[in-house]
């Protein structure tokens, strides 16, 4: 399967996915979201494959959604067309594990959808803004409600109010990112990471990114019933009953994936 914006190739169980506008610095248009739909929906439904990288270029992640094509729209199309809708209902509800590899500018929608992974790995170039305010908007991908769970209010209200960039370094140290790397690494640390998560029991691995994501929905309460419950759940997989016994036996678990 070929996209018009993207460029996707499986390494062994690893989906790699490329935004490739460079003309735009991949600025995120209907195109791109059409394209990210289908090959995360893609990835999801195809059973060898067991984590994904996103990716763009090494100076832009994503510059944003496109300004050009927003411009002349009025407030009725973006209501009628509920814009944006799309990065919550399908890119954001992948159920199977993905992360973001970052390198270069990550601004708007651009790190609007570096949030929506599961988690970021960050070039020591990146940078990280979300600057609506100055196009007289406000994020609308999710960055007020992602980046002030993620950063904190103080961070996240300053970046929205100002339109500031934070860069890699600040970035891990308030919990954006999980890990910076040289950039020239970033890929293969991604990749390698990737494929860290696609050896895990697959199940195992849907099931934990969909009970950490429940923190941020839940009360405490809500929150540990459903993981006891999820815990509970996946004792009754072929997996668990392979992995508990290739620990005792000391070899190497040999997953089912159910
Ligand atoms: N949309 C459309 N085109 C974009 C773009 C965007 N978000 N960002 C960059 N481009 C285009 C530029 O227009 C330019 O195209 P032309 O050569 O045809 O003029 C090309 O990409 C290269 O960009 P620059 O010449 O500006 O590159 P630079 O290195 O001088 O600056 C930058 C880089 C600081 C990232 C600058 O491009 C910039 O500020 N971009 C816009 C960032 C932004 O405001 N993002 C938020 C968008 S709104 C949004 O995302 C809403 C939401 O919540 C989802």
């Amino acid at each position: 399967m070929s996209y018009e914006t993207l460029l996707v190739e499986q390494r062994g169980a690893v989906t790699l996915i490329t935004i490739n506008r460079p003309q735009a610095l991949n600025a995120l248009n209907a195109q791109v979201l059409a394209d990210m739909s289908a090959a995360l929906a893609a990835y999801d439904a195809d059973p060898t494959q067991h984590c994904a990288v996103v990716t763009g270029s090494e100076k832009a992640f994503a510059a944003g959604a496109d300004i050009k094509q927003m411009a002349d729209k009025e407030a009725a199309d973006f209501f009628l067309e509920d814009f944006f809708s799309g990065w919550t209902s399908h890119v954001a509800a992948t159920r199977k594990p993905w992360i973001a590899a970052v390198a270069g500018f990550a601004l708007g929608g651009g790190c609007e959808l570096a949030m929506m992974a599961d988690f970021i790995i960050a070039a020591d170039t990146a940078k990280f803004g979300q600057p609506e305010i100055k196009l007289g908007v406000a994020p609308g991908m999710g960055g007020s409600q992602r980046l002030t769970r993620a950063v904190g209010k103080a961070k996240a209200m300053e970046m929205c109010l100002t339109g500031r960039m934070m860069d890699a370094t600040e970035a891990e140290s308030a919990g954006l990112v999980a890990r910076i790397v040289p950039a020239s690494d970033l890929l293969d640390e991604a990749l390698k990471t990737a494929a860290t998560i696609a050896a895990m029991p697959p199940m195992a691995a849907m099931i934990n990114k969909e009970m950490v994501n429940l923190a941020f929905e839940s009360t405490l309460t809500q929150g540990l019933v459903a993981e006891r419950r999820m815990f509970q759940i996946l004792t009754a997989t072929e997996d668990k009953k392979e992995g508990m016994a290739a620990f005792v036996e000391k070899r190497a678990g040999v997953w089912k994936g159910r």
